[in-house]
């Protein structure tokens, strides 16, 4: 997971290499700073009085959510206004899912009313990726199972990029759920790319098997103790426990995982300069103590912000718009 030659190379990109975005792992770093870069322009817009400018008009945007969502989905709809583009959004509760359509059937069926991209969430790793094979829309992943979730890590990273001058040896601790996490695995990919250290922290149960080979080789390094995670860190990203993908148990309480890995008050003060980021929903008391959620370290809110933007930036650089003359 170092960045590879070919990563790193088309330092001067004026638009990304795919059609879609389906997660961070094959977009290079020149794509992910262009991504960022057009995502700080939009940033601007949202301060302005009139939030909206004409960039995506005559384009329609369709937000299939086939999970449960608070962020992203609000995130994504409120950028496809900020844009002028027509957005539909779509949830399978209350849709013909119910009376068992398949989600080809429903994404060719909604596409037969001529449609221009599809933003998909979905508890099937992988879903997207399929659907680019069933539909010719541009297809953007908003988080598939316990897969990816890029557009979450490109926040996570513009939030980053707010905070220091380079991402080049920038020490960035991922704690909790790592085994269930699609942010954790997008955000891996996204700031092994940039140049930054990754510490993965968490359980032993909660650590994915393959992470151990990755850290053989590069700037990744996994770890069960959180002071050995946030000693000489500079951000901590927690991530929520996540119930609803573990099958059984994987540690004995929340009290427990709070006591041995959730970030404290205790840990601010220790630890004088770093920041702490949770892509939400937040557990208050179990990842981060409620103090540490609105502490002035935490930037947490930003990340929210920053998302607008950031999904901005990615409808208008997928939507080929910037690319007619
Ligand atoms: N961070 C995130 O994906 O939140 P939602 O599940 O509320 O969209």
């Amino acid at each position: 997971m170092e960045p590879r030659a070919d990563k790193k190379a088309d330092a001067t990109l004026t638009g990304l290499n795919h059609r879609h975005l389906l997660g961070l792992s094959d977009y290079s770093s020149a794509e992910i700073e262009l991504i960022l870069e057009t995502a700080r322009q939009f940033r601007d817009v949202l301060d302005r009085p009139i939030k909206r400018v004409p960039t995506l008009r005559g384009i329609t945007v369709v937000n299939l959510f086939f999970e449960a969502s608070t962020r992203t989905r609000i995130s994504f709809e409120l950028a496809e206004k900020r844009l002028s583009a027509d957005t539909v959004n779509f949830s399978a509760s209350g849709s013909s899912v119910s009376k068992g359509e398949t989600l080809k059937d429903t994404a060719q069926n909604i596409e037969a009313m001529k449609i221009d991209m599809v933003v998909l969430r979905h508890s099937s790793p992988g879903a997207p990726h399929f659907l680019t094979r069933c539909v010719d829309s541009v297809v953007i992943n908003a988080g598939d199972g316990a897969h990816e979730h890029p557009t979450q890590a490109l926040l996570d990273l513009m939030t980053i990029s707010e905070l220091y001058d380079s991402f080049e040896g920038l020490n960035v601790s991922i704690v909790g759920d790592i085994l269930h996490s699609r942010v954790a695995r997008s955000n891996i990919h996204g700031l092994l790319t940039l140049g930054a250290n990754v510490t993965i922290c968490g359980p032993k149960p909660l650590i994915p098997v393959e992470l151990d080979k990755i850290s053989e080789s590069g700037n990744l390094r996994i770890t069960n103790n959180l002071d050995e995670a946030l000693e000489g860190c500079d951000t901590a990203m927690a991530l929520r426990i996540q119930m609803e993908r573990q099958g059984r148990a994987l540690f004995p309480s929340n009290r427990e995982y709070h006591e041995q890995f959730g970030i404290k008050v205790e840990h601010m003060n220790r630890y004088q300069d770093l920041m702490v980021m949770h892509p939400g929903p937040v557990n208050r008391g179990v990842e981060l103590a409620s103090e540490v959620v609105d502490h002035e370290r935490a930037v947490i809110l930003n990340q929210v912000t920053n998302g607008v933007a950031v999904r901005m930036a990615v409808l208008y650089l997928l939507s080929g718009q910037g690319s007619e003359g």
